[in-house]
């Protein structure tokens, strides 16, 4: 078996706009989502327009002004990849304008330009868990067919603005994590009924469809992917009650990806919407566009959870509540730590789909020390990373087609469910305070080094 991974696999890191930006308001930026959720996004909901409060992502790390020091890092560790994403709001900052803001589509352009001199190859994700806050107030969020055509608009203005300089897209983060916090996936209120949030999900899976086929026409040679939250889930124990409940609580994820890999609802949600008395309104021309499939499959990949009957053995997690495994150990977040699961989940997905699959998010969030000298000793986040990448390693000489790895937060930024700075994900150690003091300078930890090698080696020194 090879120990090293293929010449051609992408190594990297992944970022989203939100989190490490900062310049909310900066170039004619419009207010975000996330601008407007200011404690994460199970924090409380602040209306912008009439409140003024600060929030640690206004500045952020400070991405905006900073990305040539770190895109210059990023290619000291060697990376060829780096995801991120581009915020709707500096291109359309109401998100129903008819002409884009210039100074937000220059913004991406200089970015590009840094990652293509430094020959890192660009992954770019059309919506990271925000979307102009306007286009919730006036239109209703994605309960509101309208916002498919913003939406449209938008994709095909940024596939036209950098189709000589991006070849690898994705549609919509963690697509499946609407069902679990409404407002930042498809803004909508968080007491919405399942009906209402079925229906929004509906009109972004139209959406992506359509940003396909519009990326397919204007980038003929680019690929585009869909992103889900890779929730795997094993039966708590070998009860048949338990095994079902489990069967059904992947299909809450695998729905999205049947929908975006196949190109139509997959039988099995018939029943459930049944059940739940959600009566989707579906056009005709929706199903066409719903049959522009993707090229391949990305997902985040954290932890795995267990599936049971017993509904009352849930506990909070990240975005979804979950049934713990009783045989896994936890991050100090209590996200469990599981490398088997990511080959299984790639063994599964790659039998289900039969596309390539592109792990676009793996890390581990801990708290950090600098140390007096400068350095910062986390072996905790190389023994994490070192274990799921062996286990990569292990499901392409199962015979899976991996496209990649970009891992969750290379440089240290805000988290995305709390807020949270003291969450650090990042190989570099970024000198900020969860008050917004700090001097922003950044450090390579110990798994700079670690990382730098490991892609050097192709793998092979893991
Ligand atoms: C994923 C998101 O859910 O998990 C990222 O796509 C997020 O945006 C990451 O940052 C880790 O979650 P958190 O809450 O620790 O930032």
């Amino acid at each position: 078996m090879a120990n090293t991974f293929p010449n051609d696999f992408l190594w990297g890191g992944a970022i989203a706009a939100n989190q490490v930006e900062g310049a909310y308001n900066e170039d004619g930026k419009g207010l975000s989502t996330s601008d407007c959720t200011p404690n994460g996004l199970f924090g409380d909901i602040v209306d912008r327009n009439n409140v003024e409060i600060n929030s640690i992502k206004d500045r952020a790390i400070d991405f905006y002004h900073r990305y040539p020091e770190d895109v210059a890092l990023f290619a000291e560790m060697g990376f060829t990849c780096l995801r991120t994403s581009i915020a709707w709001t500096r291109i359309f900052p109401n998100g129903d304008e008819e002409q884009p803001n210039e100074k937000g589509l220059a913004f991406y352009d200089k970015l590009f330009d840094e990652m293509l001199k430094h020959n890192i190859t660009p992954l770019v994700t059309l919506s990271h868990y925000e979307m102009p806050y306007y286009l919730v107030t006036q239109y209703g969020g994605w309960g509101n067919r309208k916002v498919i055509e913003f939406f449209t608009r938008y994709a095909k203005t940024v596939f036209e603005r950098y189709k000589d300089k991006v070849k690898y897209w994705l549609t919509f983060n963690e697509i499946n994590m609407s069902l679990h916090e409404p407002f930042t996936g498809v803004g909508l209120a968080r007491n919405s009924s399942k009906a209402e949030i079925y229906q929004a999900i509906h009109h972004q899976l139209v959406a992506s469809g359509r940003a396909v086929k519009l990326c397919h026409q204007i980038i003929p040679d680019a690929k585009i992917g869909n992103m889900l939250l890779g929730a795997i889930a094993y039966p708590l124990s070998p009860k048949p009650e338990d095994v079902w409940a489990t069967h059904l609580e992947n299909h809450g994820w695998l729905f999205f990806g049947d929908v975006q890999a196949r190109g139509y609802y997959p039988t099995y949600m018939n029943r459930y919407f049944k059940e739940n008395n959600i009566e989707l309104t579906i056009s005709d021309q929706d199903r066409e566009d719903l049959k522009e499939t993707i090229d391949f499959i990305s997902f985040s990949y954290y932890m795995s959870c267990c599936g049971t009957a017993d509904d009352s053995l849930r506990q909070k997690g990240n975005i979804l509540d979950m049934v713990p495994n009783p045989h896994l150990k936890a991050s100090e977040w209590g996200w469990q730590i599981d490398p088997i699961g990511i080959r299984y989940l790639l063994n599964l997905l790659y039998e289900r789909f039969q596309k390539p699959l592109f792990i676009v998010e793996n890390g581990l969030g801990a708290k950090d020390k600098l140390e007096a000298d400068g350095t910062i000793n986390d072996d905790y986040r190389i023994n994490y990373m070192n274990d799921h990448l062996v286990q990569i390693r292990e499901a392409i000489n199962d015979g899976v087609e991996v496209m990649g790895y970009t891992s969750w937060g290379p440089i240290d930024l805000i988290s995305a469910s709390k807020a949270e700075v003291t969450k650090r994900y990042g190989f570099i150690y970024v000198d900020l305070n969860q008050d917004g003091s700090g001097t922003l300078q950044r450090y390579k930890k110990k798994s700079f080094y670690w990382y730098q090698s490991v892609i050097s080696s192709k793998g092979a020194n893991l």
